[in-house]
């Protein structure tokens, strides 16, 4: 079939939502990099990975020095925070220079290595493309605020100091212009100027997307791509991608910027990746990237899933997502959701549902390990593109006690809790580092019991060689693919299970999920035989389908009919 273009997406896009409507979705090959479609992530936040300079802070040496456990893990590519020069204020995403390894990671000459490495063991390395805000102490901010126009004036987005714009900031120094800059996160993150897609005319301030230096602003992004890119990187995760371009009711302004970069990308780096920081793959997807989380940072679909993203103190877990054992959760909104994104993007990209990231608490917080695994089994047998955030596959805690370090805290979120130090032994500093303890970059997770991989590799059972048995069936099972078919089975308002359908030409896959602290039953007609892949206290025999409390199974099965889920009292 032909390949769907950029300017037929949006009719595309009505044809899919009307499919939709039949519930079940035949998955194409999206177009892109074909490594994508059995590309497995592993999320590395570097400096709490592995140390191997014993500053204790991680190092780019170190990733390099685990490729062969990431590897092991069953993950075939990377997505590393920011690694370049920074006063590091949001732990790197406050970029000083876009150019340069910052030098606590290593040097370029070690990423360039590290990718090197990578990609002789076949797999492929991403980098975080901070696109929206620098850092204050960058070089073109620092001119850019200075009261004499120079060819940087312009990149940021400037105000007129006597009219107090909301959110606008004085620049922290003296002797500089008097305008004040609008921040795209923290006051310390200026944004960059991509533009305004709808300028008002009487605020001569905004600038239009076609203004030189708004262009300028633009083709330095492609300058930093194609660096990173000739060194050896396969690809983009993109902060705040959705961010970009401002006075942009309708989301065109935003398209055309994505769209430009991708047909760059397309024909100068047709094997690069582009995932997007945005939370709405139905919008950025067609916007050209590849890859989008849905689930990220506590939006609505995290929080009918797995909950609020923030619980100080313990605080009451909702009691309405759908991985809480009290079992009131309404998975039928989070998959109706799913349907939405899915229908529009499946045979254009990928949805992302990552198991953690260094923004949300791991998803540890608050569960028994049984728990946990009934998390993994959903979230590693769904279409689209898995992410391990790094020390999840071992079940590692997010350490409440974590201090605030470089920016971690964002209100009532503690983010730190989910930065610590892998855990690779019962050495000193868990193996992380031999530095002193108080050089560490946080604390080691204080609890005595805390998971390592070097013990969890001796048992059978542990949590990682879990998550290994799981990576293997996604690897070995057509229907389990990242782009193969998905329907669900039995998804409802306040019950349990949720169950769906993976489906491949070959084969056919049923998973069902039952995190609730209850036993339940449901018959599934259209099934002519089941054989248990992966199960937790379930089985399915005779299309009766037995889950205990916190259970999951993952079945082969071969269907006679169309399968439906019907629940048994
Ligand atoms: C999203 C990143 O994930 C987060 O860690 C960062 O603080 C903000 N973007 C600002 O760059």
């Amino acid at each position: 079939m032909r390949k769907p273009s950029f300017k037929s997406w949006p009719l595309l896009a009505i044809v899919c939502f009307a499919i939709q409507a039949v519930a079940s979705i035949d998955s194409e090959v999206p177009p892109g990099p074909k490594w994508l479609q059995a590309a497995v992530f592993y999320q590395v936040y570097p400096q709490s990975y592995f140390d191997t300079n014993g500053d204790g802070i991680g190092d780019l040496l170190g990733i390099t020095a685990k490729l062969g456990y990431i590897q092991s893990v069953g993950c075939n590519a990377l997505w590393i925070n920011p690694i370049y020069e920074s006063p590091f204020g949001d732990a790197g995403y406050d970029v000083a220079d876009f150019y340069k390894v910052a030098s606590r990671y290593g040097t370029n000459e070690d990423l360039q290595n590290l990718c090197a490495e990578a990609h002789k063991r076949g797999m492929h390395v991403c980098l975080d493309l901070v696109a929206g805000h620098t850092s204050i102490a960058n070089p073109w901010f620092q001119q850019s605020a200075l009261d004499r126009p120079n060819r940087f004036s312009n990149w940021y987005i400037w105000t007129p100091a006597d009219r107090n714009i909301p959110g606008s900031q004085p620049f922290p120094g003296e002797h500089n212009r008097a305008d004040r800059y609008l921040p795209n996160f923290f006051a310390f993150q200026p944004a960059l100027n991509y533009g305004y897609a709808r300028p008002d005319a009487k605020e001569p301030w905004q600038l239009p997307t076609t203004d030189p230096a708004c262009v300028a602003v633009r083709e330095e992004l492609k300058k930093i791509m194609k660096f990173w890119l000739d060194l050896g990187a396969d690809g983009f995760r993109v902060d705040m991608a959705y961010s970009l371009i401002r006075a942009d009711p309708d989301g065109k302004g935003i398209n055309a910027l994505w769209h430009y970069y991708r047909s760059w990308l397309d024909k100068e780096y047709p094997e690069a990746v582009l995932i997007s920081e945005w939370s709405n793959p139905a919008a950025a997807i067609p916007a050209g990237f590849h890859v989008d989380f849905l689930i990220q940072s506590g939006e609505l679909a995290y929080q009918k899933l797995l909950g609020p993203n923030s619980r100080p103190n313990g605080a009451a877990r909702e009691p309405h997502a759908f991985f809480e054992r009290a079992g009131g959760g309404d998975i039928k909104a989070f998959v109706d959701n799913y349907l939405r994104n899915y229908s529009v993007t499946n045979s254009a990209g990928y949805i992302a549902m990552p198991t953690g990231n260094h923004d949300i608490p791991r998803p540890t917080y608050g569960r028994a390990e049984q728990e946990v695994r009934t998390i993994f089994a959903m979230l590693l047998t769904m279409p689209g593109v898995p992410f391990i955030y790094y020390g999840d596959e071992i079940g590692m805690s997010f350490v409440d006690s974590a201090p605030d370090k470089e920016g971690g805290t964002l209100g009532t979120l503690s983010r730190c809790g989910s930065r610590t130090p892998m855990q690779w032994s019962k050495e000193k500093n868990a193996g992380f580092s031999t530095a002193p303890v108080e050089q560490l970059y946080l604390p080691i997770d204080p609890c005595t019991s805390r998971p390592d991989v070097a013990t969890e590799e001796k048992n059978p059972g542990s949590m990682l060689n879990f998550t290994r048995a799981l990576l293997s069936l996604r690897r070995n099972h057509p229907a389990l693919a990242n782009n193969t078919g998905f329907k669900p089975i039995y998804a409802e308002k306040n019950s349990y299970p949720f169950v769906y359908l993976r489906s491949a030409d070959s084969e056919q896959i049923i998973i069902a999920v039952n995190p609730a602290a209850h036993a339940c039953l449901l018959q599934i007609t259209g099934l002519k035989d089941a054989s248990p892949l992966l199960v937790q206290g379930a089985t399915l025999q005779s299309g009766r389908l037995a889950m205990d409390p916190v259970s999951f199974g993952i079945f082969s099965v071969q269907p006679d009919g169309v399968p439906t889920g019907i629940p048994v009292n």
